[in-house]
């Protein structure tokens, strides 16, 4: 039987909340006041015309799920629309059955047509999700820090925690660091909520005439399952608009240490270890042959290129290393047919544009998933060459393809899906 894809209707809700309930057994969706709850938070979720629950049916029967988001990238200070998809969840009776592909083929063909180039998600099992195309952001860091092996900051003047009335503001906030920042989201409505309505969220501001430069968002964790006293701290989002922001908002931390053991802190930023007096992450471990290890790693956030042409069309006055050579770049997509092929591509002191076909000075073959990378940023073409990653005509080329994709940061991402 076929998979039809469609916006689930408000009657198969329920349907689709116990599919995620199986799916998701950590989410606790056991009691009826538990589906309830996230009943309603669906329906107040699909309020935001930017976001949709698609589902897939067998015949009448809603066998597996999703959720859709139109977010807006700051793709290197460009801003694009990048889709993004959440909750993909499949009934264990119907595993195997093609559904997931189906949602996800629906999904980027639902992009395509919405004008994107690119979608991203995070994966359940990047293996799984490699395989059709997605490829590496950058990795997410975790940090255990002692609060007192943070800098002294002094001055913590300018802090006060978030008020109700500060909606536009931190939003303001969020979205100068959006603009400064190459791969983030712009934040969305229930983000924002999730600062004034979560009462286990506290969040810290720090305010300099009027506007937020910068916060912390929290929550505490229990440390200790015997002494109720000792909690971690668990940061869920530090912003900083310049680093004055950041030595109060350290400061801050720095003074909960007579409760506090430790601050778990998730970042891409992987220097960190410069950051604090004692670089250890509290596990003793050591790295064959001598390495204390400072943090734990892992990948999460993907990103897929949909529309080879087209990314590089919107990249138009994106400066691609002052390179000026041309390109075939040769893009096997065997998920997305349509983006299965060759472009050539102009290189003028920097500047992309797309070519019908005819001459170049070098071919590179790559999975759709490393050009995504690549493309973003995360990961650097010599390493891919090195890998045996990518094939290329004239090995002479290497530095000059590295040179074209070589970025000064990578992309971070702090929205959540
Ligand atoms: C993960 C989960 C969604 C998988 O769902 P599923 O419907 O069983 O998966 P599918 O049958 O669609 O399997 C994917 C298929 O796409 C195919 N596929 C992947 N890449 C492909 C490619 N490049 N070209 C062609 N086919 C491809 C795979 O081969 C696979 O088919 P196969 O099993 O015949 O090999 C489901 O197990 C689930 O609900 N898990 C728990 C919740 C969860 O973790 N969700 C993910 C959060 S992001």
């Amino acid at each position: 039987m076929n998979n039809t894809i469609k916006k689930i209707p408000l009657r198969d809700l329920d349907v689709f909340i116990s599919i995620i309930g199986n799916a998701y057994p950590a989410f606790g969706i056991a009691s009826d006041q538990d589906r309830e709850k996230m009943r309603q938070r669906m329906v107040m979720v699909s309020k935001d015309p930017t976001i949709a629950h698609y589902g897939v049916y067998r015949g009448r029967k809603l066998v597996g799920g999703m959720r859709t988001y139109d977010f807006n990238m700051n793709l290197f200070s460009i801003e694009t629309m990048v889709g993004g998809v959440g909750l993909v969840a499949v009934d264990l009776l119907h595993k195997k059955q093609k559904a997931c592909r189906d949602l996800i083929m629906y999904f980027i063909h639902l992009y395509q047509r919405k004008g994107s180039s690119m979608v991203a998600l995070y994966p359940f099992r990047p293996d799984f999700y490699r395989k059709m195309g997605f490829g590496y952001g950058a990795k997410l860091n975790l940090y255990r820090i002692q609060p007192e092996d943070l800098p002294s900051g002094g001055s913590r003047e300018h802090l006060r925690y978030l008020a109700p009335g500060d909606r536009k503001v931190i939003k303001e906030c969020s979205d100068r660091f959006w603009q400064k920042h190459h791969g983030m989201f712009k934040i969305k409505k229930h983000e924002l909520d999730y600062f004034f309505k979560n009462p286990a969220a506290k969040t810290v501001v720090y305010e300099d005439h009027k506007r937020i430069r910068g916060y912390l968002s929290f929550v505490f964790k229990r440390a200790d399952d015997e002494n109720m006293l000792k909690n971690h701290i668990v940061i869920r989002e530090l912003v900083y608009e310049n680093r004055d922001v950041l030595r109060e908002l350290l400061a801050f931390l720095r003074v909960q240490s007579d409760q506090i053991p430790q601050i778990l802190f998730p970042t891409q930023d992987d220097m960190i270890h410069f950051l604090v007096k004692d670089p250890r992450d509290g596990s003793d471990n050591i790295i064959p042959m001598i390495g204390h290890q400072t943090n734990t790693q892992g990948v999460g956030v993907m990103y897929r290129v949909i529309d080879t042409r087209k990314i590089f069309r919107l990249l138009a006055n994106h400066q691609f290393g002052g390179q000026s050579y041309r390109l075939k770049l040769s893009i096997h997509d065997s998920f997305l047919k349509d983006n299965n092929g060759s472009v050539v591509l102009q290189f003028d002191n920097g500047r992309a544009s797309t070519k019908k076909g005819g001459a170049y000075d070098v071919e590179v073959t790559l999975d759709v998933s490393d050009f995504s990378s690549l493309l973003v940023g995360s990961v650097d073409y010599e390493t891919l060459y090195r890998y045996g990653l990518t094939d290329i005509s004239d090995a002479q080329y290497v530095d000059t393809v590295a040179n074209t994709f070589r970025v000064k940061y990578k992309p971070i991402c702090h929205t959540t899906f």
